[in-house]
């Protein structure tokens, strides 16, 4: 018997189903990341382009690729592929999401806001914990409760991943924190080259 393994194409279809039928937000991770652990499983699905560095622009260590997204149901699927050293500073991302690795490993950082979110401009976060992510790990962004993170490449490797949001990320108002002076920055990308 030969086992088919599980595409992006299956991925896209098995997600949109999920997301479409409005589930509880424990169903949709519980689901969604059994879906997003087995496309990570087979990295040679997505096509090796989306899975190593640009190489140009402003940040040619970093890549980020659209893979799918949907307007009718906010679903947006992208690879970003982190370059040795590569790094961001901590942020937020007012949707839920899940972060598959594919390959090599990411250094993940989560904060806790420890302030009452009265003030628009200002958050006292606190570290709540370091996660070396490998291969075939989900990490999952929960809004409010647990999405704060800071990513770092600490390897000399490229280590890619897949991102999974429930809205698309153009457009929507986050938050960059500054973890010496508190300080919010909001920011909007009008492209999906962020995380
Ligand atoms: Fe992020």
């Amino acid at each position: 018997m030969t086992l088919t393994k599980y595409r992006l194409e299956d991925f896209i279809h098995d997600m949109t189903e999920l997301v479409e039928s409005q589930p509880e937000q424990d169903k949709l991770f519980d689901k969604g990341s059994s879906y997003l652990e087995r496309l990570i499983n087979n990295p040679d699905g997505i096509p090796e382009d989306f899975r190593t560095p640009t190489g140009i622009g402003p940040r040619p260590n970093h890549g980020s690729y659209l893979l799918h997204h949907n307007p009718e149901n906010g679903l947006l699927i992208t690879t970003v592929v982190w370059g040795p050293g590569d790094h961001t500073g901590p942020h937020d991302h007012k949707t839920w999401g899940m972060i598959g690795v594919m390959g090599n490993t990411l250094t993940e950082t989560r904060f806790q806001r420890k302030d009452d979110r009265s003030r628009d401009d200002y958050a006292l976060l606190e570290r709540d914990r370091v996660t070396n992510v490998r291969p075939g790990e989900v990490s999952l962004l929960i809004p409010d409760v647990d999405e704060i993170h800071q990513m770092d490449n600490l390897t000399d490797r490229p280590t890619p991943e897949i991102h999974v949001y429930g809205d698309d990320l153009r457009g929507l108002e986050r938050c960059r924190f500054n973890l010496e002076t508190g300080e919010i920055k909001s920011f909007m990308t009008t492209r999906y080259d962020n995380c």
